[in-house]
């Protein structure tokens, strides 16, 4: 069964144990809400023998804006809790902002220059807190494996850089996007969406799959190809589309590339990603 630790050094005693009787040890960092697509992060997780899975839950207050949704973001503790045993996660860790942001504490971590980029020239000082909360939970559990998903495509990249720049022994493991049948992205977030923003949230991967249809003819064909899908949908206010390099790097004239997207529908923020290949 699982077993829910909020005090991290309980927990950190916990993970110690099982390590040292030889168990790996694989962490799937959530802030909760879970769905389909922290279902396959867990299941992927479990696909190196004699491990032991680490859930952690914590919505961390450091990585939203004051005028974001921190306060109503979506905590369905006792559900997720059922997520993870369904899943077979050994261990749940649940701690508090109080437990993990101890008084007085000041010192962050760093993303460097890719963190002003993309999603973090609309959310200043997102990527700090996302890699700060990463870090200690990386300190805390020290992970052989921790397990992202692609859906937010530019913090698994910037998690890979901080383990790689920072000498963090964990491998970071990137999960493809889990969708609806419709090809929306799953997201806690989706929650938000009324009915008719729902299917105008659509337009998203219509606008990415339309990008990657015409990759052959480059990267002005994508551009074009998935503006005019959103351009069709006026209540879908699109922040930025743009075509980066697999490292998120300016995009290459031919060969992998990401074409990346964030859109408000209504009040709701939603991005989206997919691979395409150049030329
Ligand atoms: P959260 O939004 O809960 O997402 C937790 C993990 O699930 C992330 O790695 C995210 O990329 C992945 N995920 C979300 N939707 C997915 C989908 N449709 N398909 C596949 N994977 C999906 O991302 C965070 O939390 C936080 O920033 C966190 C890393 C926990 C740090 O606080």
């Amino acid at each position: 069964d699982v077993t829910v630790h909020r005090d991290p050094e309980r927990l950190r005693r916990v993970v110690r144990a099982l390590r040292a009787a030889g168990r790996n040890i694989a962490l799937v960092p959530t802030m909760g809400a879970l769905h389909e697509g922290h279902r396959k992060l867990i299941r992927e997780a479990h696909v190196m023998q004699n491990t032991v899975v680490v859930v952690s839950i914590f919505v961390n207050p450091a990585q939203f804006g004051p005028a974001e949704d921190f306060s109503t973001y979506p905590r369905t503790f006792e559900s997720d809790v059922d997520v993870c045993r369904q899943e077979r996660a050994g261990l749940v860790f649940a701690p508090e902002a109080e437990d993990m942001y101890l008084p007085g504490a000041t010192v962050t971590l760093s993303p460097g220059p890719l963190g002003d980029e993309l999603e973090g020239a609309s959310r200043p000082g997102h990527f700090a807190g996302v890699l700060t909360v990463v870090s200690k939970l990386f300190n805390i559990v020290q992970p052989t494996y921790a397990v992202f998903g692609e859906k937010d495509y530019q913090q698994l990249t910037l998690i890979h850089r901080m383990a790689r720049d920072l000498d963090f022994p964990v491998a970071v493991v990137g999960v493809p996007t889990v969708r609806e049948p419709d090809g929306l992205a799953l997201s806690s977030r989706n929650r938000y969406l009324s009915e008719e923003e729902r299917s105008a949230a659509t337009a998203l991967s219509a606008a990415l799959v339309a990008g990657a249809h015409v990759s052959g003819g480059g990267a002005a064909a994508v551009l074009s190809a998935a503006s005019s899908v959103l351009a069709a949908v006026p209540s879908v206010d699109v922040d930025y589309l743009e075509l980066r390099a697999p490292d998120l790097g300016p995009a290459p004239e031919n060969g992998d590339a990401r074409l990346l997207l964030a859109a408000r529908v209504g009040s709701t923020r939603l991005i989206d990603n997919i691979a395409v290949l150049l030329g």
